[in-house]
């Protein structure tokens, strides 16, 4: 079993730096766009062997040193008892988004056992198959809630902030079920065999320091600090997120995802030595001429500095037009970088 990426994760020494990127499963994989034109992405995500083959064509063709579950986000939220879909280039659509009170009501807290069986049987494969770490992950409160209160993908928020604003007592009750929600998905995934756990809070970016802090930092925290007895590395990943460093950290995860916009030294000395630091080439940097490739990545390594806990991944997920290839050599690369 291929440990570097969990010891990476406690900052422990490691041979090599470990490397995965965020959706490193998807439409850049030709042989993901082949089962694609048969099966959609939901379809995909609720039939174990289907995620599970899908969770394991990147460690095959990249040689990545972690595998993350192949889901999406709003998979658990389905199942919450909303009706949505997945547009193609889009990404999340809900018709009838949460606009009160009443709205937030109606939805269950996740009973993942009998409300996501699909996915902890994959997860179930995948730990025994598997010869990387699986990942789990879940979209944290902030961002699953700006997708159920905008009703689409969205670049202001201004619904959502609004419905912060204005609507507190609905606010609470959303964030509540949703933070309830996401730690029962986490820990059963870890129970069903998944070795780490990612919290996704990708659009919190959008927030200031001190909106972040009332909002929302409470309940990541009680997520993550509700997951602590497993034992298993945290990480804490948000776009954007340079000035929320500090309270992500606070919020009680070992391993801090950044993403480009922030240097990696400067994220560290933010988020401090006590935690390890995930990330952070830019996703759009593997689209230029390989010269460019390489010196982004050894600039990364450069700014990590050698120090125990960096785990290379891009600042956010593949994107659709990178080359398998480019991803392959930039593993390579960052292995032989760091190889001591
Ligand atoms: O390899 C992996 O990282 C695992 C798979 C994964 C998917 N979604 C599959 C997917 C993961 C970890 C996610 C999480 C996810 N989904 C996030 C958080 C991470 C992030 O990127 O910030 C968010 C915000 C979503 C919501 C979502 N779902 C978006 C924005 C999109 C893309 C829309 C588009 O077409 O550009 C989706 C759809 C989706 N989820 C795809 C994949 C591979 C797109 C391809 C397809 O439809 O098959």
């Amino acid at each position: 079993m291929n440990d570097l990426f969990l010891r990476a994760c406690r900052r422990e020494p490691v041979e090599r730096t470990p490397v995965w990127f965020m959706r490193q499963a998807g439409r850049y994989q030709p042989e993901y766009r082949a089962l694609r034109e048969r099966h959609g992405i939901l379809e995909i995500c609720r039939t174990p062997e289907l995620a599970a083959q899908v969770t394991t064509l990147p460690v095959e063709r990249l040689g990545v040193d972690a595998a993350i579950l192949f889901s999406d986000i709003m998979v658990p939220v389905a199942a919450m008892g909303v009706d949505l879909r997945i547009e193609d280039g889009v990404g999340p659509v809900i018709d009838s988004p949460v606009r009160g009170g009443d709205d937030v009501a109606r939805l269950r807290t996740l009973e993942p056992e009998d409300d996501v069986p699909f996915v902890l049987e994959a997860v179930r494969m995948l730990a025994k198959d598997l010869d990387v770490p699986l990942i789990g992950f879940s979209g944290a409160p902030f961002t699953l809630a700006s997708y159920l209160i905008e009703g689409e993908p969205s670049r202001e928020f201004a619904r959502t902030k609004s419905f912060m604003w204005a609507e507190r007592e609905a606010w609470r009750a959303l964030m509540t079920v949703l933070a309830d929600s996401v730690l029962a998905y986490l820990r059963a995934q870890v129970e069903a065999g998944a070795s780490a756990v990612q919290l996704f809070d990708s659009w919190v970016g959008t927030l200031s320091p001190d909106e972040y802090a009332v909002h929302v930092a409470p309940y990541s925290a009680r997520i993550l600090q509700g997951l602590a007895d497993l034992e298993v590395p945290r990480i804490h990943f948000g776009v954007g997120t340079g000035e929320l460093l500090q309270a992500m950290r606070d919020a009680g995860a070992e391993v801090i995802g950044v993403d480009w916009r922030v240097r990696l030294d400067r994220a560290w000395s933010r988020v401090g030595d006590g935690v390890a630091v995930q990330g952070n080439l830019d996703p759009a940097a593997v689209l230029a001429p390989w010269d460019v490739v390489e010196r982004s990545a050894k600039q990364v390594l450069a700014y990590a500095g050698g120090r125990p806990g960096h785990v290379f991944n891009l600042g956010h997920g593949v994107l659709p037009a990178t080359e398998p290839d480019a991803l392959r050599r930039l593993v390579d690369l960052v292995h032989e970088e760091t190889a001591s």
